[in-house]
């Protein structure tokens, strides 16, 4: 057992997990694993995903991972579940869209902004039902391209996504935006300038404190120095 805990998504989305877990748990030895050869995960069917992120799992067991985190919306919300059942033996925390976040801090009119897998998952229909006052608005936009185009740096195609979003929702009087996929908190920059108004919310500290809970549950934290390596390839 090296005590890892493996964290995984498309490409760098998952940088701004693995920064918070950091953070919280410094202690911790991280092994970061970007699925380039597959970005992106946001146009894939369940089938696909399931069978690219249990490739993944299984290398990632091999190194003797504790605990796998999936710094994924999509990956989460499509397959976290298949995943648990199929993976009893190992541990898996996932990140969802933060709508629970935005619905208990009182934002009347919340955009969640993931990828199209994540905005039609049934996990995320069932966050908007169990978390959103009668009061509240929820929309949910899917932006189709955006991750793939921060993954190469290509600001033409992000600028051209945002326009169009912030257009389309400009007489809503949006207040909160999720940022539901893990690649999105890194052109924050960029969705201000064009909704300057709004509060941006992630699920990186939600999901490192229950990282952090999991492990002091299942008596799991490391004591010795942390550090982060970086897969090139899942064998
Ligand atoms: N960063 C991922 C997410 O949170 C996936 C982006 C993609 O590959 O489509 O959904």
């Amino acid at each position: 057992m090296n005590n890892y805990i493996g964290v995984f998504d498309s490409g760098i989305g998952g940088f701004t997990i693995l920064e918070k877990l950091k953070e919280i748990l410094p202690k911790e030895k991280f092994l970061y694993y970007a699925d380039r050869d597959n970005v992106p995960y946001g146009n894939k069917t369940d089938e696909e995903l399931l069978e690219i992120t249990s490739g993944i799992v299984e290398g990632l067991k091999k190194y003797g991972c504790k605990m796998i985190v999936i710094a994924c919306n999509t990956a989460t919300t499509r397959c976290m579940k298949k995943l648990k059942e199929k993976y009893q033996d190992m541990l898996f925390v996932g990140v969802v869209p933060a709508i629970k976040v935005a619905c208990d801090n009182d934002f009347k009119n919340t955009l969640v902004m993931a990828t199209p897998a994540t905005i039609e998952a049934e996990r995320t229909l069932q966050l908007v039902k169990e978390n959103k006052k009668k009061e509240q608005n929820i929309y949910l936009v899917a932006c189709e391209g955006l991750a793939p185009a921060i993954e190469k740096g290509d600001f033409k195609t992000i600028d051209k996504i945002l326009n169009n979003v912030a257009k389309d929702y400009q007489d809503k009087n949006i207040d909160a935006v999720v940022l539901g996929c893990t690649h999105y908190p890194l052109i924050k920059e960029e969705i201000l300038a064009k909704m300057p108004n709004v509060q941006l919310i992630d699920g990186s500290l939600g999901v490192a404190n229950e990282v952090k809970r999991q492990l002091e549950e299942n008596n799991l934290l490391n004591e010795g120095t942390g550090c982060i390596h970086f897969l090139e390839k899942i064998v």
